[in-house]
């Protein structure tokens, strides 16, 4: 057994801190106050080749694995979690989605440009009825020869307003139930095609999620994504590796929060002497960083399994859920060491422990991740 990164991932390790540090780090804080989507921070992302990491370079891609992905996803996020997860759902959802599973002209004419960043993608399969419970789809796609009809609604969609592609997932007979289920893609400038309200949120508030709207859009049969009924399981596969994402998002808001959290603690006097210098706060970030440590070792356990073609659904879903855990227990210790600052936005770790919420809750709860792995531990 080997834990130690080889040079091209300390590289990318080092390449996404820097980056993060000197392009992320500046205005992220008015950006989470005014809820401002990272326009130009994503273009140098796309420049920088942060938005197709794993992407084949046959389709402008970076040709890495995902142990590296899940390294620049996790410096990314120590900084800033609303440019994470556009990274990460370009990556997981959008771009992994489209060259597994696509075919060559789909990858020719999406791909490219949503691995170089030209473009951006976005995943849609929540409904207001359908948020966990995700064969309930209501949104409809009915097929009509050479073309679907699609209606319905989405919500909480990530890059809602600010993607250029979207995969909708939809029911195309009801029947059938989830093996009636397809994935299209669809451009944003296709009649019919509305974006909605953007939602107010607790986090991540410089990403935008939208409800989307869907009244007889008219997408061409050759957007379909595989075979038809394929869409389900589309949606699931995809997912599975969005979680490591995720997970990835999760320890960088943890590891974050414990940096800025040790840092304050080696300068921060009470009672003559530095704060680090108490039990109660050595103490804290001893068990800080022994978490943060496990949840490291589970993301990159699953980033490996990926790597090695295993199966990543249990060790995905064990990575999101712990480390969504240590990143919300972690920021709220953070907030604790930094007593009255942590309170106030400057020290950044509020706003980590507001981001660090929504881990638990997207691309499946922790109640989710649950389910997939005790059905994984109970399937032979
Ligand atoms: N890989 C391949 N196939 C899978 C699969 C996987 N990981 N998981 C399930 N399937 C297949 C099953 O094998 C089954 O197929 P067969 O009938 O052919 O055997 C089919 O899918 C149905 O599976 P289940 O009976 O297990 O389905 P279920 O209704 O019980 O649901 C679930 C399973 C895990 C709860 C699933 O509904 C789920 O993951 N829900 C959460 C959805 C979610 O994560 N939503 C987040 C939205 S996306 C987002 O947040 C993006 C963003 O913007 C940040």
């Amino acid at each position: 057994m080997d834990f130690k990164l080889t040079e091209e991932h300390i590289m990318i390790r080092d390449a996404a801190r820097d980056f993060a540090k000197t392009e992320l780090l500046p205005g992220v804080i008015e950006r989470d106050e005014k809820q401002e989507f990272p326009t130009e921070q994503v273009k140098k992302m796309g420049e920088l080749g942060f938005l197709g990491m794993m992407v084949s370079p046959e389709y402008g891609g970076g040709g890495m694995d995902t142990v590296s992905y899940v390294l620049a996803m996790e410096e990314i996020s120590k900084i800033d979690a609303s440019c994470s997860v556009i990274v990460s759902v370009n990556n997981s959802l959008v771009c992994w989605g489209l060259e597994t599973y696509g075919n060559e002209a789909q990858k020719k004419k999406y791909l490219t440009k949503l691995a170089t960043g030209e473009s951006i993608g976005a995943f849609c399969l929540s409904e207001p009825e359908a948020g966990s419970d995700a064969t309930s789809q209501r949104t409809t796609a009915i097929d009509k020869g050479d073309h679907y009809i699609l209606n319905g609604t989405k919500n909480w969609i990530t890059n809602g307003s600010s993607a250029d592609y979207y995969l909708v997932i939809a029911q195309t007979d009801r029947e059938k139930k989830h093996k009636g289920i397809n994935a299209f893609i669809v451009e944003k400038g296709m009649e019919g095609f509305e974006v909605g309200p953007k939602e107010q949120k607790l986090g991540i508030r410089g990403s935008d999620t939208h409800t989307l709207n869907f009244n007889d859009v008219k997408v061409p049969k050759e957007n379909r994504i595989g075979e038809d009924g394929f869409g389900f399981k589309f949606a699931m596969k995809t997912l599975s590796g969005g979680r490591i994402g995720i997970a990835a998002q999760a320890l960088g808001i943890a590891s974050g929060a414990y940096e800025l959290a040790r840092d304050y603690s080696k300068i921060r006097k009470a009672f003559g002497t530095e704060i680090c210098n108490h039990q109660a706060i050595a103490f804290k970030l001893a068990d800080m960083h022994t978490e943060i440590t496990a949840a490291r070792h589970l993301v990159m356990k699953a980033a490996w399994d990926k790597d090695q073609g295993n199966n990543y659904d249990m060790s995905g879903a064990m990575a999101k859920l712990f480390a969504s855990k240590v990143a919300m227990d972690t920021a709220v210790e953070a907030v604790q060491v930094h007593g009255g600052n942590g309170y106030v936005k400057e020290y950044h770790v509020e706003r980590l422990m507001r981001d660090a919420k929504i881990t638990q809750i997207y691309e499946g709860t922790s109640e989710i991740q649950k389910i997939v792995i005790s059905r994984g531990l109970l399937k032979d």
